[in-house]
């Protein structure tokens, strides 16, 4: 028998070639499917890490309390990991979160506290400070600070950017991920540039957030109001865990971009995945578009769509967004 544990299954997911969805014959698309990690999202492996590195450096102790704020899938890491070694899980997110990911957390054991979407940055309502405001007033607590903790990047540096080297045998030529704290795109985007300076990193970000803005002119609009609703990318403030400095370009999507593409996914390749896979997979399309020579394009389809039954699997609800439903 052998001893492998949940926690081994974190990474080494699979990438897969786009068969029916890419009309560029000289390029390649490829996607990771992250909703392969045990709590169905590539979050498991910066939390995973974070952790770890925590309990060795005395950071977080026996009986202590995991605090974080989430759209969901870091909230899901965190909760699963604590049910397994034993931590109490408190985990703030805004209300725009879907029902499915609230439920997931609390099916783990873990609290959750539910804060207004709207609550501007700088609010103590906004789910960030009130994570950091819990994490003070608790005794034995330990914030993971995804979007402020170089360990995040460091995570994907050191396993999602060489499973894609490994993966394509050195040939990719393109990675594409919309970010949100920046983990993923930062640390693939450092460890694939150091293998191949030539390989370009391109960043798609929903329109409302203010990446796309300070990437382009350098400046923060004041009104990233972030009132789109896919979940889990772009952002109202600024996150260390991003390094601009390593993406060569940024398209801006839309919501219908995301649902639509997420929904032909499912369809036309049978990949589940979540609005974010959507919009990743759309930008990965538009880039392919605007390349003349045959290129290997990766990208990540980060969560599963189980998450979203409700909202943009629901075609009553597409509607009633004024969402285009493509049968
Ligand atoms: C569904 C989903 N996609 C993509 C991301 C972006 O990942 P990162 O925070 O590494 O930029 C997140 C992060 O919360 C997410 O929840």
């Amino acid at each position: 028998m052998n001893s492998y544990q949940l926690l081994d299954t974190v990474g080494n997911t699979p990438l897969v070639k786009l068969q029916n969805i890419n009309p560029y014959s000289h390029i390649e698309i490829y996607v990771k499917l992250e909703f392969f990690n045990p709590s169905g999202s590539i979050k498991d492996r910066m939390v995973k890490y974070i952790i770890e590195n925590a309990e060795a450096n005395g950071l977080l102790k026996p009986g202590g309390t995991i605090v974080e704020n989430t759209s969901g899938n870091t909230g899901a890491a965190v909760a699963m990991i604590a049910a397994i070694k034993g931590y109490k899980a408190i985990l703030t997110m805004p209300d725009k979160v879907s029902k499915e990911k609230q439920n997931a957390l609390k099916a783990f054991g873990a609290e959750i506290v539910v804060t207004p979407t709207s609550a501007p940055p700088d609010s103590p309502e906004h789910y960030v400070n009130t994570a950091k405001r819990i994490a003070k007033e608790t005794t034995n607590s330990f914030l993971i600070n995804q979007y402020d903790n170089l360990k995040n990047p460091e995570a994907h540096y050191l396993s999602t950017g060489p499973e894609i080297w490994q993966q394509t045998d050195g040939k990719v030529t393109h990675f594409v991920a919309a970010g949100s704290t920046g983990g993923t795109v930062s640390g693939v985007g450092k460890y694939l540039k150091e293998k191949n300076p030539n390989i370009q990193i391109v960043m798609p970000d929903p329109i409302g957030s203010i990446y796309y803005d300070y990437f382009k002119t350098g400046k923060i609009k004041t009104d990233g109001s972030c009132s789109y609703q896919v979940e889990g990318v772009g952002e109202d403030h600024l996150a260390r865990a991003m390094n601009f400095s390593l993406i060569d370009d940024m398209y801006q999507f839309t919501d219908d971009d995301a649902f639509t593409m997420a929904r032909r996914l499912v369809r036309e390749e049978g990949i589940f995945g979540g609005g974010t896979g959507g919009a990743n997979v759309w930008a990965a399309l538009k880039l392919a578009k605007s390349l003349k020579k045959s290129a290997v394009i990766v990208t990540v389809i980060p969560d599963n769509g189980v998450k979203y039954l409700s909202k943009f699997y629901n075609d009553e609800w597409m509607k009633q967004n004024n969402y285009s439903i493509i049968s």
